[in-house]
């Protein structure tokens, strides 16, 4: 029986995942490839640290050359982490003729030209399953069952840090610190929880989806990034009154030739199915032109869901290795010929209905002074709601007004306009909304 030698860089959470999944699943690996799978060797930043698995058998060093320079490893994994090590690692192996399996979405996000540049040139097989929404084989779905779908539209929960702190926020109408705070207890959360909370985690996802839906390689930082910090339990009620759910959606869409890609809190109407995904669970919306609406839905991090995408990857390309295929599926769906650069559109420039609530001092006359604004900035109004009256004339009342579709910077431009009025008592809040695709 043939033998395909792993090198893995990095025995951390995910490193250990997928040290447990060849160990306890071997047999079955075995009897799916016809061939062993073998961890041969490990190069780690501290290869003497105790880990949660055994690592006997496997040569463990902090050289990547042991790995990199031995013709005996047929695949090499990736899962460092970061932009630096991580992608000297990914291009040396590549540069050697080896295919390689990576989880690491920033460096896909981030160094995209350099990475699948590179798999292109070589004509290598890139795993990279498990760099969004972790167990769920989405990125597969994209690029083989979807294969021949025009991709309408992505919308996914992408991010199960935030996914669990909205849903407790919704549950039981707590504030996001504190929510934070109980996630960071129980390990849902970082200690710095700045990456996923601001959304550019979701980001990274959302750049390496909408690469493959669309064949091109957006510039991350084009991406429009919003976090969840703002979100209010006020909003939360607010916005499960009028029928919606408030998510953080990374969308995804071709208009007109342009890429909208963007991650930002999002009201989703209750009875989508997106608003079914409670707690640290992800989900991917897709719309194709024929397929209409799928979604796949799932564990989106930890070790064990993780590992399970990069072994799926490892066992994908070694059915290649072992039928005698150098390449692999185009890295990003379509033939390097057919790569294309697609601009992305502005956030200004964006279409949406919004939610807009607005901190106003009760008196005569102000709804139709801020409605004056806005329709003289082509936006009109779908629906209001004014959820309390004031005890007293100077307490502040909110006013919670539903725009139609309008474009992005005459809304900011209304909101400008209506801050400086006399009788607004605080800042305006914004959330748009997606009318999803049934
Ligand atoms: N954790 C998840 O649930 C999850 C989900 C999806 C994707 N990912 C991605 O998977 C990757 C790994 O994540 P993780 O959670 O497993 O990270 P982690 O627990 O921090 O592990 C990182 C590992 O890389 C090792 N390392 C650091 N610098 C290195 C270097 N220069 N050369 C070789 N090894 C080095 C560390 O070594 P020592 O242990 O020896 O110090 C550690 O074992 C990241 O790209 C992450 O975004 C993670």
């Amino acid at each position: 029986m043939r033998t395909i030698n792993i090198g893995m860089f990095g025995l951390g959470v995910v490193g250990c995942g997928v040290v447990n999944i060849l160990r306890n699943n071997g047999d079955l690996i075995r009897s799916r490839l016809g061939a062993d799978v073998v961890l041969a060797k490990a190069v780690t930043a501290h290869p003497r640290k105790a880990r949660s698995v055994s690592l006997d058998g496997i040569a463990v060093s902090d050289n990547p050359d042991t790995i990199l320079d031995d013709p005996r490893i047929d695949i090499v994994v990736e899962l460092v982490g970061g932009t630096k090590a991580a992608k000297d690692i990914v291009l040396r192996a590549m540069d050697a003729g080896k295919p390689v399996v990576t989880a690491n979405k920033a460096l896909l996000a981030e160094e995209a030209r350099a990475v699948f540049g590179k798999a292109y040139e070589k004509n290598l097989p890139l795993g990279l399953e498990a760099s969004v929404a972790g167990g769920i084989p989405i990125l597969r779905s994209l690029k083989e069952g979807l294969a021949s779908e025009h991709i309408l539209e992505i919308s996914g929960i992408v991010n199960g840090t935030c996914n669990y702190i909205l849903s407790k926020m919704t549950s039981e109408g707590a504030a996001f610190d504190d929510v934070l705070a109980e996630a960071q207890r129980l390990g849902y959360a970082e200690t710095d929880p700045t990456f996923d909370v601001q959304g550019f985690d979701s980001a990274h996802k959302l750049a390496i989806l909408v690469n493959l839906a669309y064949g091109t390689m957006v510039p991350y930082k084009d991406i429009y990034c919003e976090g969840i910090s703002h979100i209010t339990p006020m909003d939360i009620a607010y916005a499960d009154q009028m029928g919606y759910v408030i998510k953080l959606l990374a969308i995804g869409k071709l208009v007109d030739g342009r890429v909208e890609a963007r991650v930002h809190p999002t009201l989703v109407a209750a009875d989508h199915l997106l608003s079914q995904v409670h707690g640290v669970f992800n989900a991917v919306y897709i719309t194709g032109d024929n397929v209409d609406a799928t979604m796949s839905y799932g564990r989106g991090a930890g070790a064990a869901p993780t590992g399970s995408a990069v072994v799926g990857d490892i066992m994908d390309i070694s059915r290649r290795l072992l039928s005698g295929q150098k390449g692999g599926l185009p890295p990003l769906s379509v033939m390097a010929d057919r790569l294309r650069d697609l601009p992305v559109v502005p956030i200004h420039d964006i279409d949406s209905e919004y939610y807009l609530r607005f901190q106003v001092l009760d008196r005569v006359g102000v709804l139709a002074r801020m409605t004056t604004v806005l329709g003289n900035n082509n936006i009109s109004i779908q629906s209001m709601f004014q959820p309390s009256t004031a005890d007293h004339p100077s307490d502040p009342v909110q006013v919670v007004l539903i725009t139609h579709n309008a474009r992005e910077r005459n809304v900011l431009k209304s909101l400008e306009e209506i801050k400086t009025m006399d009788f607004v008592a605080g800042s305006p809040q914004l959330i748009r909304i997606e009318k999803l695709i049934d």
